[in-house]
């Protein structure tokens, strides 16, 4: 058995450093240093902070979260007071905690989603990414459908790297968030790599629907919603695998249902370069840290020194032997 000598947590997505490999996800965590007194936001890696448009947006009819036994139905909508806002009233508190930020956008259409990349270029130096949110199950034209699928603008590859391209005034790494809800997700994957994404986030996510056994009716405000949580994780790391799979050189961000420290390892097993904590944070404001500690832990007790020991390694014939 290897023995830890000296333990380095950063990891490197493209050129861009952090401190740890766990992030907090888009839409968990709020939108400036919510979290901060739960999670000391200088100590993990970055905080993603909620999906931004270029306008204020009033989001979905409550209610807007449901639980179920999988995990947890959302149907925010992508509520928010837009980038110029967020610019003069939230990224100064995230500044002054010293938090790595990372800013998620979208919009309607690829000129939304250019204008909030164009706002974003104002403060380009206090972002380490900007993620493109191209995933968002939860708007629409027909917003009160429960299977209403537009929107998701990451089930069409040509569209996406044409957002991709038109976000490009950012002068930011661009990092592309894709859908689990489409067998395309490898070839937008490809799609937005050659648009010039310097990664990919990992999933959304997955469409679903409950009924409220009483009313008969849809238990969410919006009709459907998104998955989150444990029971969407092995669908995470399947699709990490899959992209990590065909396209051997994209960093990938993995992100869905990670609980505890193992679930952050396996993904980076499957191909991500570092991950995301969400629903995990509902049930305990503190989770990203744990999870943080319990990879350290990981790490001592397999001799890990570096998580790229770790990243990859299923598709490497497994951990070196001497780790196991
Ligand atoms: C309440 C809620 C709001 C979310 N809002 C956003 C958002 O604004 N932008 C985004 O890209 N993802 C959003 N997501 C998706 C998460 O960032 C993440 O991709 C997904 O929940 C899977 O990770 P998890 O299982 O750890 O939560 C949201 C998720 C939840 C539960």
């Amino acid at each position: 058995m290897k023995r830890q000598t000296q333990f380095d947590h950063s990891v490197r997505v493209d050129d861009v450093m952090f401190k740890s490999p766990i992030l907090l996800a888009s839409g968990t965590a709020g939108h400036a240093d919510e979290l901060d007194p739960y999670v000391p936001l200088r100590e993990i890696g970055a905080i993603v902070v909620k999906s931004m448009s270029s306008f204020e947006w009033a989001g979905n009819k409550a209610p807007r979260l449901r639980p179920t036994n999988a995990g947890m139905l959302n149907a925010v909508g992508l509520q928010g007071m837009g980038v110029a806002h967020w610019i003069e009233h939230d990224l100064p508190r995230l500044k002054k905690v010293g938090a790595t930020i990372v800013a998620s956008i979208w919009g309607f259409s690829i000129d939304d989603y250019q204008s909030a990349a164009t706002l974003l270029s104002e403060v380009s130096a206090d972002l380490a990414a900007v993620e493109i949110n191209l995933s968002c199950p939860n708007i629409g034209s027909s917003s009160n459908s429960a299977n209403s699928r537009h929107g998701i603008f990451a089930h069409d590859e040509n569209l996406s790297a044409e957002i991709v391209r038109a976000c490009a005034v950012s002068k930011t790494p661009l990092w592309a968030k894709l859908s689990p809800n489409t067998d395309r997700v490898v070839d937008v994957a490809s799609a937005v790599e050659e648009a010039g994404c310097k990664a990919v986030t990992l999933i959304n996510t997955a469409l679903g629907l409950a009924i409220d056994v009483e009313s008969g009716l849809p238990g969410l405000g919006n009709g459907g919603g998104g998955l989150s949580g444990n029971g969407i994780h092995p669908i995470a790391v399947r699709t990490i695998f899959d992209v990590r799979t065909r396209l051997p050189r994209l960093p990938i961000i993995g992100v869905g249902g990670i609980s505890r420290g193992e679930d952050a390892v396996e993904m980076m097993m499957a191909g991500a370069s570092c991950v995301q904590v969400g629903t995990a944070t509902f049930a305990d404001p503190r989770a990203a840290l744990r999870i943080d500690r319990e990879m350290r832990q990981w790490a001592s007790r397999h001799g890990v020194n570096n998580w790229s020991e770790v990243v990859n390694a299923a598709h490497k014939g497994g951990l070196a032997t001497k780790q196991r």
